[in-house]
C-alpha cells in the first residue's frame, strides 16, 4: 500500500440566516453571557425551511469540485456523513449524485453523527487505496436545526446548519493523509440521541406532543466523554504515526463547545495558538464542523501547504476519530 491519499479540492457552505445570542435571548430563558462563558458560542446559521441537507451539501460539494478542478464524472464515489439527511431513505448521497448530474458513481450515507466526515473520509481513503475508485467526494452536512427544539434551552443554543466537502483522490506529493483511528461505543448511546421516528419508536401524535422528534442530550455526562476520547483518539493516531503533539502544526477538534476544546488542547500540551476554533460563529454542526474548519483555516491562508493537521471529532453512539494529514 504504498499509495498516498490526499485531498484534491476542499469547500463549504454555511445558509445565510444567522441566529444570534440575542435571538435566542428572546425564544428561550438564556443570556449571550451564559451562553458565551458555558460554550463560546456567539452566533450560528440557520438554514431556510426550503433548504434541506442535501443543498447545504450540493453547495459545499460544487465548491471543493471547483476548488480542485475536478471533473464531476471522474468522481466514483460520494459518501456523505449525516445525521440530519433529507429522508430516512433515500440516502442523501443519493440526492446529491443527482442534483450534480455525477455519472457513474456509488454513494451511501454514513450515520456516526459528528464524527461522519472523519469516518466518511477514512471509508473512501480504503476505497481508493483499494484501487477500485480512484476519486471520491465526502461530505459532512447538517440541518441540526430540523432536529433541534427551540423550546429547550439545553440544547437550541449550541448548534447549527453547514456542511463542507473534499474530493479525495491519489497523491503524487507529500500533501496526504497519514493515518487514521476510529471508534465506537454504544455502551453510552442514550447520553445523545433522537428518540422517534426510527423503528423503535415510530412516529406518532403522542412522539410529536411529547417533543421526540428532536436531539435529547445529558450535556454534563458528554462534556466528560468527549474530553477523554478526543484525547485518547488524538494520542493514538500521534503514536500510530511515530509523531508526538509537538510534531503537530495545528490541531482542529470537534466545534462543539470552547471548554471541551481547551480542555483537550491542556491535556495533550497544544497550545491554543496552533487550535483553530470557529465554534464562536457557528456552534455545533455536527459532521459538518471539522471540513468547514479545515477548509475555512486553508482558504485564508492559515494553514498553509506542508502543515501538519491533526483533526479529531467526536459524536452521537458513541464514535468517535482521528485524522492527521499533510496539507
Ligand atoms: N441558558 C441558561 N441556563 C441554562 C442553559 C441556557 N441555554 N442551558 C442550561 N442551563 C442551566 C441548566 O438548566 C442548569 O440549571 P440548574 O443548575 O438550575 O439545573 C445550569 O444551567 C447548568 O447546567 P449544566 O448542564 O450543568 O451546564 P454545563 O456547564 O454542563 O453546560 C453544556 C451545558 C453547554 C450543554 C455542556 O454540558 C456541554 O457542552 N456538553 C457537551 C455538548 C457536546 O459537546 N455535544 C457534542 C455532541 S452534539 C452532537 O453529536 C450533535
Amino acid at each position: 500500500m504504498n499509495k498516498k491519499i490526499g485531498i484534491l479540492g476542499m469547500g463549504s457552505y454555511v445558509p445565510e440566516k444567522v441566529l444570534t445570542n440575542a435571538d435566542l435571548e428572546k425564544m428561550v430563558d438564556t443570556s449571550d453571557e451564559w451562553i458565551t462563558t458555558r460554550t463560546g458560542i456567539k452566533e450560528r446559521h440557520i438554514a431556510a425551511p426550503d433548504e434541506f441537507t442535501s443543498d447545504l451539501a450540493v453547495a459545499a460539494a460544487r465548491r471543493a469540485i471547483a476548488d480542485g478542478n475536478i471533473n464531476k464524472d471522474d468522481i466514483s464515489l460520494i459518501i456523505v456523513g449525516t445525521a440530519t439527511g433529507d429522508y430516512l431513505f433515500p440516502s442523501t448521497a443519493c440526492l446529491v449524485q443527482n442534483k450534480l448530474g455525477i455519472k457513474e458513481a456509488v454513494g451511501f450515507d454514513v450515520s456516526a453523527a459528528c464524527s461522519g466526515f472523519i469516518y466518511g473520509v477514512e471509508i473512501a481513503r480504503q476505497f481508493i487505496l483499494t484501487g477500485k475508485y480512484k476519486k471520491a467526494l465526502v461530505i459532512g452536512a447538517e440541518k441540526l436545526s430540523s432536529i433541534t427544539d427551540y423550546t429547550d434551552r439545553n440544547i437550541c443554543v449550541l448548534l447549527g446548519d453547514g456542511a463542507g466537502a473534499c474530493v479525495l483522490g491519489e497523491k503524487h506529493d507529500n500533501a496526504y493523509i497519514l493515518d487514521s483511528y476510529m471508534r465506537v461505543d454504544g455502551s453510552c448511546g442514550s447520553l445523545l440521541k433522537l428518540p422517534a421516528g426510527g423503528s423503535a419508536m415510530p412516529a406518532s401524535h403522542k412522539t410529536v406532543d411529547d417533543h421526540l422528534h428532536y436531539m435529547k442530550m445529558e450535556g454534563r455526562d458528554v462534556f466528560k466523554r468527549a474530553v477523554q476520547v478526543m484525547c485518547d483518539s488524538s494520542l493514538t493516531v500521534l503514536d500510530n504515526c511515530g509523531l508526538t503533539a509537538d510534531d503537530i502544526n495545528w490541531f482542529i477538534p470537534h466545534q462543539a463547545n470552547i471548554r471541551i476544546i481547551k480542555a483537550i488542547a491542556k491535556r495533550l500540551k497544544i497550545s491554543m495558538d496552533r487550535v483553530y476554533t470557529n465554534v464562536d460563529r457557528f456552534g455545533n454542526m455536527s459532521a459538518a464542523s471539522i471540513p468547514v474548519a479545515l477548509d475555512e483555516a486553508v482558504k485564508n491562508g492559515i494553514m498553509k501547504k506542508g502543515d501538519r493537521v491533526l483533526l479529531v471529532a467526536f459524536g452521537a453512539g458513541f464514535t468517535w476519530g482521528s485524522i492527521i494529514l499533510q496539507l
